[in-house]
């Protein structure tokens, strides 16, 4: 059904693959669309309960959204490309109810560094390389990098990537905090998975609810009344007494996800 993504579910974790490593995975139309749709079904398809983001290929996660698509853009058209991919992708990973973690196997470049910060977080392989290379085109991020970037590693390391364009490597990105683990690409898939397994084994709607409140995080007092009103949410849920009822009986917890 896909054309630019492999898809595979195992133990309801949804592995979606960009392949199109002949152009190191390039963000096209066609790619955008189908990552959309692909999304979606993470959400709606009951069987998955988390997802993983990577690259076809040993050389690249993204390499970037696909230039040869841009010579003929006008400004108008070039803030549709943005407000789309940031609508129907971007902003859908970073909000998704269900974890969705990068396994970055190698290039993760413009679009791609984006993509790998949208999802919840990021594990690498030693030969992954980040960076915001827009500005050798006469470009600026545009799904949302100068965004993300700045709040996950901060002002002045986000502003010196993203003004000089320069690359870095995955343990330099693990010092920056944007990677949470470094692993051999052969150990890339299978230690994301083991992260997941663990987090699947937890209560779904809890799970949704720390994404929410992480994502809403203000340092003002919003924040911490979001958080108040989503604890708050946790005792409407079967799944809290469980958890609750479980420990106390010393026996292990059965989450309904209700
Ligand atoms: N858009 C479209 N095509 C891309 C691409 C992109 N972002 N990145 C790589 N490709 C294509 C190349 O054009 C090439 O296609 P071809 O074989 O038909 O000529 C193919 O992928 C392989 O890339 P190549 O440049 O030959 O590989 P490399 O190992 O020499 O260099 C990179 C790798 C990542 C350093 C280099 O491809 C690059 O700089 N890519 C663009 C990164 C970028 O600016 N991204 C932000 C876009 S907004």
């Amino acid at each position: 059904m896909y054309t630019t993504l492999l898809i595979q579910t195992e133990n309801n974790i949804c592995i979606i693959s960009i392949n199109r490593p002949e152009k190191l995975n390039a963000l096209n139309k066609t790619v955008i669309n189908e990552l959309s749709a692909a999304i979606d079904e993470v959400y709606i398809n009951g069987d998955i309960r988390s997802a993983i983001i990577t690259g076809a290929g040993q050389k690249s996660f993204v390499a970037g959204a696909d230039i040869s698509e841009f010579l003929q853009l006008d400004s108008a058209q070039g803030e549709e490309l943005a407000r789309r991919g940031q609508q129907m992708v971007f902003a859908k990973i970073e909000n998704s109810p269900k974890p969705i973690v990068a396994a970055v196997n190698g290039f993760a470049l413009g679009g791609g560094c984006e993509l790998a910060l949208a999802c919840h977080f990021i594990y690498a392989s030693e030969n992954a390389k980040f960076g915001q290379p827009e500005v050798n085109l006469g470009l600026i991020p545009g799904y949302g990098g100068t965004q993300r970037l700045t709040q996950v590693v901060g002002r002045n390391k986000a502003m010196e990537l993203l003004i000089s364009g320069n690359m870095i490597t995955a343990k330099e990105a693990m010092e920056y905090g944007m990677v949470n683990k470094v692993v051999t690409q052969e150990e890339l898939l299978q230690k994301t998975k083991e992260i997941l397994m663990i987090i699947q084994s937890k209560a779904p709607l809890a799970i949704s609810k720390a994404i929410e409140c992480v994502n809403n995080f203000d340092h003002t007092q919003r924040g911490y009344d979001f958080e108040i009103k989503k604890f708050g949410e946790c005792f409407n849920t079967d799944d809290m007494k469980e958890g609750a009822a479980a420990f106390l009986e010393k026996r292990k917890p059965g989450f309904s996800g209700r």
